[in-house]
This record gives structure tokens, C-alpha cells and sequence, in this order.
């Protein structure tokens, strides 16, 4: 059933069958990338969740290899959910959250060399209860590191877990240890404010952080320590966020609270690692915008999204790119001029990657429809338009498809302008649809009905554009 769905993309990473959601344990090892998931192989539903597991030398084709954690008798009994992997002196071992008797509680795992086989600590859970003298709301999900060496002495594991604080908000609790098994906690490395903003706000912090991560970016032009958290409410997946700021001692001391993505809940958890070459490339979960009972009945849920390259952007925030390795599934260029070409009307294809740069004048706008039938019925609309020095990049999906089950909502949020000129990249892959404009995504799911929603069309108002479109290969049968 999964195979057939003309839903299921083709070129970004899907599991063979069932649930996934979360990335994990991300790791470039002996030349292969291995990419863990969040996966039920048995249903398309969120149930008993194990890890999915796969590797890949270009980031592109993903090799299924056998699934690394299921759940057990004891603290894992009803999920092995977030975390990562770690090299313990050569020894891989992952951190993560073992679900039983309704609650997470932090878990560890080792593994072969060629991380297939997996043998869960007998001492599991490692960290018996949250802090006591919080009142938790959830305590779940791992970023686990070592801290440099001091004094010819080895630094000690340090991690930080997902959290929120009952009345005040989400936290990073962090937490110290010299073997991975016996932890003493530190204390909040940062709390939210859960009523610092509207609820309905599309930065708001949630109650709860999700798949915390702390990591540095360094570039010539900026440096900065960032905080990555999915915002959580009751249930509910709200949207990734991130600060940055300077990581000191046992703080995280914030400077400014960022979108991580456009599209929110599309691009959730997610994950990022550092590669041999010393990118930091980053996953998220793309989430579906059908019905539980729709992809019940596909066979199938979730998709990852493409490796993104994470680096420190001119302006203080993070800069988001689609990593080089996608540019090697283009196949046939199928434009390459101006933009109010009329030949563009011509062109289609549901495996699309396109590239638009265009100058926009204030006051100007520019429109890119994908996914479009020829008379327009069902469409899915990028636009931009200039606000001062800044422009507003939004996702219509009102008239994405005609089955009215599907999420429709707008997606837009501000983007900061390059001199007078954007660069857009839309990454077109059946329904999972990922655009970069100037460094900020928009991850989205779109669900056309009809066969021939496949075309594409430019716009421009006061505002001048060249595109390049290309049709990408497929990198599973
Ligand atoms: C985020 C999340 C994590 C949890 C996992 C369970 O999507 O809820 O907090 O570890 O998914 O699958």
C-alpha cells in the first residue's frame, strides 16, 4: 500500500513501512552516515515505538538496516523514544528515553562497531526520577557531550534532557557524569517563560522542551552558542524554536529566541550532528497533514526531512541550506531564464527542485505556484513580499487539495533581505514540500488529489527573477 501512494516521496527518507517521527542518534561513522528513527514498524500509528535505523554514504540513498532498539521488559517496556549516540572510547552507546508505566526515564544502550547490534544496560533506568524538587511536567530526550580536556584530565560527559516546569515553562535540565551511568544533576541549564508570549504565537516556548540540543556555530562572519528546542503544550507539538547566546559554566545565557522553521510543526525534534568534514547538518521530522485515519489506511507516516547545513548567518541568527549532496539527484534542467517567461507554463513534475532569485523592489512581490492542476483548482502558492527591509515569505495551502481533511493552514512568517534580493529554493517532492528563503525554511505537507496537479507558475510584481528548475531523481524503488 505504502509503495503506491502517490503521496510517499521519493528522494527524501521515508521507513519501509509503519511510524516514524524524531531523527536519532545521528553519526558519521567509517565513512557511512547512520540515521536512527523513531519507528513502528507494525502500524502507521504512534505506538511502542522503536529505533528505525539506516546508513548512507551521501546523505541521499539510505541503505534499511536492521531496526537497533525494541522494546524490552523493563523501563523501555513501552517505547524507546529520543535520544543519541555517543562514542564512549570507542565503545558506541546510545542515551535515550525508556517508556514505561506512562513515564520517560533516561536509558543507555551499546553497540557493535558496525552499530547493528545493540545490548541495553542492565542497569537501566541510569537516572531513576526527574529532580525532586521540581514539580516536572515531562522529563524526556537527550543531548549528551563531553566537555574539553582540562588540565591533561579527561572532561566529564555532560548531557542536557528535555523538560518543563509545572506553572513556569520548558527547560534543558542538565546533568554531569564520568561513565554515562551514574549521573548528578546540575540543575536547569534554562527555563522558559510560558507566559512570556500568546499561546497562539508562533515563537511561543510551550510548557514543555522537546529533543533539547545545544551545539556552536563559527563563521568568519558570526559565532554563537545555540539552544534548539521543540515547543510542547499538553500533547501537542507546537514548533521548533532556538536560542542563541553563550553557553557559561552551568548556564545557557540566551540572547535572542528564533523560528528554527517557518513551516513549525512540519519540521519538528529535530536533530543535528557534526560530520567528519565538520558540517553540522541537521534533520527534522516532517510531520503529516493528513488524517491518523488517512495514513492508517496509507500504510505509512512521517517523513525526514533532506540533511539541512546549519551555519551562523550575517545577522545574528542561523542560516539553513539544503545540503550540497541534494544537488547531485538533478537530472534533466528543465529552465534556466527569466522568470516571466511564458515557456515556465509548460514545465511540470511532482519531484522538482527550484531556484529563484529575484529582486524585489519595496512594495514588490513574487508568487511561485507548485503542485498546480492546469485550471487552477488545487495549488499551492509561495509568496514574498518586501516589508521595508525585510520581506514576508508565506505558504498558501488553501487550495492545496480538494480533500478538505487535509491541513490547509498559511504558513509565513519575516525573512531577512539580501540587499533587494532573495534567493529561494523549493525542494518539490510529492507531498513533502521544503522552500529556503535567505537562510530560513518552511518545511509543509501538501495532498493534491488530482494526477495532473503538477504544474508551476511565476508571478512578479514590481520585482524581476531568473529560475532554474530541475527534476529530481528518485532515491528508492
Ligand atoms: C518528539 C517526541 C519526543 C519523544 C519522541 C517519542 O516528537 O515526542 O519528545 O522522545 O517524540 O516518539
Amino acid at each position: 500500500r505504502a509503495a503506491g501512494d502517490p503521496h510517499r516521496p521519493a528522494f527524501h527518507f521515508v521507513a519501509p513501512a509503519g511510524w516514524l517521527n524524531d531523527p536519532n542518534g545521528l553519526t558519521q561513522r567509517d565513512g557511512w552516515y547512520h540515521l536512527f528513527y523513531q519507528y513502528n514498524p507494525y502500524a502507521a500509528i504512534h505506538d511502542r515505538i522503536h529505533w528505525g535505523h539506516a546508513r548512507s554514504t551521501d546523505l541521499m540513498h539510505w541503505e534499511h538496516l536492521p531496526i537497533a532498539l525494541t522494546p524490552g521488559n523493563g523501563p523501555d517496556a513501552d517505547g524507546c523514544w529520543s535520544g543519541v549516540l555517543v562514542d564512549d572510547g570507542g565503545v558506541p552507546t546510545l542515551v535515550y528515553s525508556g517508556r514505561s508505566d506512562g513515564i520517560e526515564l533516561p536509558c543507555v544502550a551499546t553497540g557493535s562497531a558496525d552499530l547493528v547490534e545493540w545490548t541495553t544496560a542492565a542497569a537501566n533506568p541510569v537516572i531513576p526520577a526527574p529532580p525532586s524538587d521540581l514539580d516536572i511536567v515531562a522529563f524526556r530526550d537527550h543531548c549528551v557531550w563531553r566537555e574539553p580536556e582540562y588540565n591533561g584530565a579527561p572532561g566529564r560527559w555532560r548531557q542536557i534532557i528535555g523538560a518543563g516546569i509545572r506553572g513556569v515553562g520548558g527547560t534543558a535540565l542538565l546533568y554531569e557524569s564520568d561513565d554515562l551511568r551514574s549521573w548528578q544533576y546540575v540543575g536547569p541549564l534554562l527555563v522558559g517563560d510560558a507566559d512570556a508570549q500568546a499561546r497562539t504565537a508562533p515563537d511561543w516556548t510551550g510548557t514543555m522542551w522537546e529533543c533539547v540540543e545545544l551545539f556552536r556555530v563559527d563563521s568568519e562572519e558570526n559565532a554563537t552558542d545555540v539552544l534548539v528546542f521543540s515547543a510542547w503544550d499538553d500533547g501537542v507539538t507546537h514548533h521548533p524554536l532556538y536560542w542563541t547566546g553563550d553557553y557559561r559554566g552551568d548556564q545557557f545565557e540566551p540572547r535572542a529566541l528564533h523560528r528554527l522553521d517557518l513551516g513549525g510543526r512540519f519540521f519538528y525534534a529535530p536533530q543535528s550532528m557534526q560530520d567528519a568534514a565538520g558540517r553540522r547538518l541537521m534533520f527534522g521530522w516532517m510531520q503529516e497533514g493528513r488524517t491518523d485515519a488517512a495514513a492508517v489506511a496509507a500504510g505509512w507516516s512521517g517523513v525526514m526531512s533532506l540533511p539541512r547545513v546549519v551555519s551562523a548567518g550575517a545577522d545574528g541568527a542561523l542560516h539553513l541550506a539544503p545540503a550540497p549532496e541534494v544537488d547531485a539527484l538533478r537530472t534533466e534542467l528543465l529552465f534556466d531564464g527569466d522568470a516571466s517567461s511564458p515557456k515556465l507554463g509548460a514545465l511540470d513534475g511532482d519531484q522538482l527542485d527550484l531556484e529563484l532569485v529575484v529582486i524585489l523592489a519595496p512594495g514588490g512581490s513574487v508568487e511561485l505556484t507548485v503542485r498546480a492542476a492546469p485550471d487552477g483548482q488545487e495549488q499551492t502558492v509561495y509568496r514574498l513580499r518586501r516589508v521595508g527591509g525585510e520581506a514576508e515569505f508565506s505558504l498558501d495551502r488553501s487550495r492545496s487539495s480538494l480533500d478538505e481533511t487535509t491541513d490547509a493552514r498559511a504558513l509565513s512568517g519575516r525573512i531577512p533581505l539580501d540587499g533587494d534580493t532573495v534567493r529561494l529554493r523549493v525542494l518539490v517532492d510529492h507531498s513533502a514540500l521544503e522552500a529556503f528563503a535567505n537562510g530560513v525554511p518552511l518545511a509543509a505537507r501538501v495532498y493534491p488529489t488530482r494526477p495532473d496537479a503538477n504544474r508551476i507558475a511565476v508571478t512578479l510584481n514590481d520585482a524581476q527573477g531568473s529560475i532554474r528548475a530541475w527534476r529530481v531523481a528518485s532515491t528508492r524503488n
